[in-house]
This record gives structure tokens, sequence and C-alpha cells, in this order.
């Protein structure tokens, strides 16, 4: 199975994906052909994503997508091991196209077809770029999750940690709204921060120092309204300050969080060979300030810190592709005809 070739599907939520991949015989894969079409314009004017708008953009773009992926890649369908698509968790509608979709493909081509949970996307993608072996911790935070995880292997997870309210990327998303800065909130909170003053403001860092390893961060959005509203008329070095702020607090939170985590990790693998890992995915690991808190986090606790590229990190067809392979390689069997897209699957 190491020359497997598989199509990916994406379409959870508001990035339209289609890719290639193949498995080499060392264990990573080889990316021929990876095509991404953000919706981000059509929603912007909204400030977050629109479930209908996101279905139909979906059905308008995903078969010319799936097209040009095959093209790029040099690939004939007919010679596809496989296709695997996303069958949750997400927006229903959105996953409603891609998955049929992949399941048209499969059933006229008579492949298999894998139904891929996004979250096991992205806990796996590391395992592309990088020679990484189980058990490792895998930090999520994108839009929609904040969620630590630990690998042990493939379609074997524990949870340790999720939000109890918002996800870290709507934290930052819901902060830039009302400091009057523009959709998706989290590249405008991160250069407004840069000139702030981190320590003028002195944000909530909710949970720490608690034994459990959740998050959250509703109560962060509130205190940012109250710095605004306190210094109202908000000037430009105000919004530079709290952005600054909030950064820091989350940092602090991550550090106490994740760090706490990666004890755990410790006195549960103490037999673990060589250097163990974390894991980094979603839109929010694009965060300087945020990668330098835990690049220096793994260097105190002795890990090793795996941030995927950027492109691998946010929503992609890839890691879908990938999770199939990783599956065929293990000669798992692939998922009937019949599996229904799940808008909850954890
Ligand atoms: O993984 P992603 O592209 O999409 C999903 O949510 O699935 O993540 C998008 C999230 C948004 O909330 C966005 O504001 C946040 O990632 N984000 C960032 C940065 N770039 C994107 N948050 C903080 N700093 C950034 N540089
Ligand atoms: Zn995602």
């Amino acid at each position: 199975a190491s020359s497997s070739l598989v199509l990916g599907i994406e379409t959870s939520c508001d990035e339209t994906a289609a890719a290639v991949v193949s498995r080499r015989e060392d264990g990573t894969g080889d990316i021929l052909a990876d095509v991404v079409l953000s919706q981000m314009d059509e929603h912007s004017a909204y400030g977050g994503v629109v479930p209908e708008i996101a279905a139909r953009a979906h059905v308008d773009a995903l078969d010319t997508l799936i097209a040009e992926a095959l093209e790029r890649s040099g690939v004939r369908l007919r010679d596809i091991d496989a296709v695997a698509a996303t069958a949750g968790p997400g927006l229903i509608g959105g996953l409603l196209v891609g998955l049929m979709t992949g399941k048209a493909i499969a059933r006229t081509t008579g492949k298999p077809l894998y139904a891929i949970n996004h979250l096991e996307g992205h806990a796996l993608t590391a395992r592309l770029t990088d020679k990484l072996t189980f058990p490792y911790l895998m930090l999520l935070v994108s839009g929609g999750h904040t969620q630590l995880v630990l690998v042990r292997g493939i379609g074997d997870y524990e949870r340790w940690g999720t939000t109890i309210d918002d996800a870290l990327g709507e934290a930052f998303d819901k902060t830039a709204k009302l400091l009057g800065l523009p959709y998706p909130g989290g590249p405008a909170v991160e250069s407004a921060a840069r000139g702030g003053d981190e320590r003028r403001f002195d944000f909530p860092r909710p949970l720490v120092g608690e034994a459990r390893l959740d998050f959250s961060f509703s109560g962060l959005k509130t205190a940012v309204r109250q710095a605004a509203e306190g210094v109202a008329p908000v000037s430009d070095q105000d919004i530079s300050d709290i952005c600054a702020s909030f950064q820091r607090a989350i940092g602090r939170t991550l550090e106490d969080r994740i760090g706490r985590g990666l004890q755990r990790f410790k006195s549960e693998f103490p037999e673990t060979h060589g250097v163990p890992a974390l894991v980094v995915a979603g839109g929010v690991a694009a965060n300087q300030e945020l990668r330098r808190v835990l690049t220096d986090l793994c260097g105190k606790h002795g890990f090793r810190f795996v941030a995927p590229p950027h492109r691998l990190c946010t929503d992609n067809a890839v890691m879908i592709a990938w999770a199939g392979l990783e599956r065929m390689a293990l000669d798992l069997p692939a998922d009937d005809f019949a599996f229904a897209p799940r808008s909850r699957w954890p």
C-alpha cells in the first residue's frame, strides 16, 4: 500500500478543498496537488460564516476544484486508489456536498470511500511532514475548536482538554469585531498588537491553576469590551494596547494549561523513547506570539515543538486524504456508502 494515491475532499466550513496525496516508503506523505478555495470574501460582510452561503459556494466550486487537483497532480481519476471526504464535524450543508461528491466518485470508479473526521485530519497532519511516532500531544486551535488531544494511534485519540465556551480563534474574531478590526480577527489582532503595551490591561486568565486541562475564553471577550468602554473614544494606540494585553493573557493561559498537559504526558508515558512531541494545528497556530510561548514551553519541559507549514495547519484537503492513507496503510476497513455526515462528531 506504499504507493497508494488518495483523492481528498474537504467542505466542512468555509474552505472548499481538494487534494491528491500519496504515501512514501518512509511513512511520510507526498502532496501531488493541494487546491483550496476560501469563501472568506463571501462571508466577511456578515462578520462570520453563514451556513447557507457556505453550502451553496461548495456546490458551485467543488467539481471544478477536484478537476483542477487531478490535473495538477497528473493523476487520472481511474488511477486513484481511494476517495477520502470529510464527514464531520462541521456545517451540515457543506458536509453533505463534500461527502456525497466523494461517494459519487468512489461509486463510479469502484474505489473505496473513507469518511474522515475533520479533527482526525488535523491530528494526523504532522505525520505527513515529520516522521512522528505515537504517542504525541496535539493542540488544535481554530475558529471552531480548542482541544488538547492525546494521539495514541490511528483512530485512537483521547481528548484531555477542550473549551467550555468560545474557541480560541472565535475569541480573536470577537475581540476584533468589538474593536472595529476586520474579519477574520486573528491576523488583525496580531498585527494591531505589535507596538502595543501588553501590560496596560490585566485581562483574566480563566482556569489557570486548575487541575483539569480545559479552556475558557468568553470572559476575555467581556473584559476586552469593558476595557474599550473604559477608554472611549478608543484611539489606535488603545487598540494596540488592548490587543497586546489580550494576546499576553492568552499566552499566559496556554502556558499554564498546556504546561500541565505536558507534565501529564510525561507522567503517563515515562517509558516513551526519544523526545516527546507537542503538535499544533488550526488557523490560530499562525500566531507568532502563540508559537513563541509554545516553543519556550516545550523547551522548558523537554518536548519537541512541531508546527506543520501554515498551509497545512488551516483547513485543507491534504489532511483528509492523508487520514485516508493512514487507514489504508494499516489495512483498516473503508466506510459504507450509507455513512451519513455528522455535524457533531467528537
Ligand atoms: O483553522 P482555520 O483556518 O479555520 C477553522 O476555524 O476551521 O482557523 C481560522 C481561525 C479564525 O478564528 C482566525 O481568526 C484565526 O484562525 N487566525 C488567527 C491568526 N490567523 C488566523 N488567530 C490568531 N492569530 C493569527 N495570526
Ligand atoms: Zn479545521
